[in-house]
């Protein structure tokens, strides 16, 4: 099989905003508890974090992590989570059936990414919650001091404030299993109302309101767009959320990132419908803050109910689900123009890319690879990949055989080709970018094999991604093979 894809320095989408390649870390399960926190294991520093796991997450180079929730942040009390830790109370949590003990907070968390060298996409409660008190943490945090709150950071031992840009009015809202879940037009006046209330204390902030939990739900799109009516003046971002799972077919599964593509111009397309209904300059930003692949995973024990950190969907991802995410990853690459922001759901044990054992190692899955490559190699400007390849049928309709996406940062002096094959057998890319006259490969990195093949505690590389031979390009032309059922990341010297 061949595929053609030409590019041109001109056919740009624009620059890449580097936080498409956010994560997120929620109170579920053993995400911080015995994840990234874990005070007496053998690497923990003196704030009881997990060095190992800190040095995986390093590396990826995360800009923006979100925090506490997800469903959890929707019964979440934030003044639970500071002061000292002995007199903070432990709370049942109904989004995860478990006790939360409160021994980390967000000034803990502040600590956290500063030391993981990232920032904090920060939740507040508008379940159970009220705008005062999304307010109040807002204040808490970003405030430089002398207000009781702020003041009370300081005495929190944090002298400067923790300046948290972007900020999440509540979380997928709309669902029956929200704690607090409410109907669009109750939960747009209320994030309107919090989001005032937020801005006034910061006005450099960044908000985000709830779009549909998933297009599954019977009130989607017309949720989005009821909650845009109330609070598109007020607002920076529409949220987005999709995960994926593999339900027996290999090539419906792979064409997942064709799914993300038309997920994503519904949502865009209900933004700007109310864009035009008010007549507005602005154009909304989607923040696709939660996406993966997930499947098969289940919620906490019987016996293991309110009780900490109960081990929760933590799922064991193979190959194909990492060729999948690869997919997910081209399609944000091509629709960064309006996905600002994206958090890979979960960073840390559940629905995650890393793995930790209580007392024990750390290890890598599967799907840590391809975000790792996009999140190195995917910043600076999209260009436009102009593709023609043969169809795959799907059961959500054709699909291309290849998708792909590119990647050129000036900076570096580099273009990359990211290229996910979802074809049973090994395809010639002909590549064409003749406006780089002078292109020299630097590697191509390949991800291929048994796709169900994992990583585990005992094998923990038992997939990694491996170099293939690459062939020069002459005057930016050139052909490249990517072998059947692969991730390809094509990196080029300008
Ligand atoms: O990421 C796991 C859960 O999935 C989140 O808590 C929730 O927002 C979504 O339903």
């Amino acid at each position: 099989m061949q595929v053609k894809l030409t590019i041109d320095k001109d056919y740009t989408l624009g620059g890449i905003d580097e936080r498409l390649y956010g994560s997120f870390i929620e109170h579920l399960g053993r995400a911080v508890y015995t994840g990234i926190f874990e005070p007496g294991h053998d690497t923990a520093d003196e704030q009881g974090f997990r060095r190992d796991i800190m040095a995986l997450i390093r590396r990826l180079n995360i800009p923006i992590i979100r925090y506490p929730g997800g469903n959890f942040v929707s019964g979440y009390r934030w003044m639970d989570g500071i002061g000292p830790k002995e007199a903070r109370p432990r709370r049942l949590d109904y989004a995860w059936a478990s006790v939360e003990p409160n021994l980390f907070g967000i000034d803990e968390f502040a600590d956290w990414c500063k030391k993981a060298g990232t920032s904090a996409m920060v939740a507040v409660n508008l379940g159970t919650g009220t705008p005062q008190q999304a307010a109040d943490l807002v204040e808490y945090c970003n405030f430089p001091g002398g207000t009781y709150l702020s003041d009370l950071r300081i005495k929190n031992g944090h002298k400067d404030p923790h300046s948290f840009r972007v900020w999440c009015l509540g979380n997928e809202m709309d669902g029956p299993w929200q704690t607090g879940a409410k109907t669009a037009d109750e939960y747009g006046r209320i994030a309107c109302e919090a989001a005032k209330m937020m801005k006034w204390v910061d006005p450099t902030i960044e908000l985000v309101a709830c779009g549909s939990s998933s297009a599954e739900m019977p009130t989607y799109p017309a949720w989005d767009r009821k909650v845009l009516e109330h609070t598109y003046d007020q607002v920076d971002f529409l949220s987005m959320h999709r995960y994926y799972g593999f339900k027996g077919d290999v090539t419906d599964y792979l064409a997942s990132y064709a799914d993300l593509d038309a997920f994503l111009s519904a949502g865009i397309a209900a933004a700007d419908y109310v864009k035009a209904v008010k007549r507005s300059k602005k154009t909304m930003k989607i923040s696709l803050d939660e996406w993966n692949a997930w499947y098969g995973t289940s919620g906490p024990k019987k016996e293991e109910t309110w009780t900490v950190a109960p081990p929760i969907h933590e799922q064991t991802y193979n190959l194909m689900d990492a060729l999948c995410v690869g997919g997910l990853l081209c399609t944000m690459i091509n629709r960064s123009d309006r996905v600002r922001m994206a958090c890979l759901a979960q960073l840390v044990n559940c629905l995650a890319i890393l793995m930790t054992q209580p007392g024990k190692s750390a290890y890598a899955q599967t799907t840590y690879y391809p975000f790792l490559h996009a999140s190195l190699f995917g910043r600076g400007e999209a260009l436009r990949p102009i593709l023609k390849a043969p169809k795959v049928e799907t059961a959500r309709g054709e699909a291309d055989a290849v998708t792909a996406a590119v990647t050129f940062n000036e900076e570096q002096g580099e273009l990359t080709v990211f290229a996910l094959n979802l074809a049973q057998e090994d395809t010639v890319l002909q590549l064409s970018a003749r406006s780089f006259a002078a292109l020299s490969p630097i590697e191509h990195i390949v991800l291929d094999g048994d796709l169900f093949a994992e990583n585990t505690f005992d094998q923990p590389e038992n997939v990694l991604p491996r170099r293939a031979p690459v062939a020069p390009l002459e005057k930016g032309v050139g052909c490249v093979t990517l072998p059947r059922l692969s991730w390809n990341v094509l990196r080029y010297k300008i």
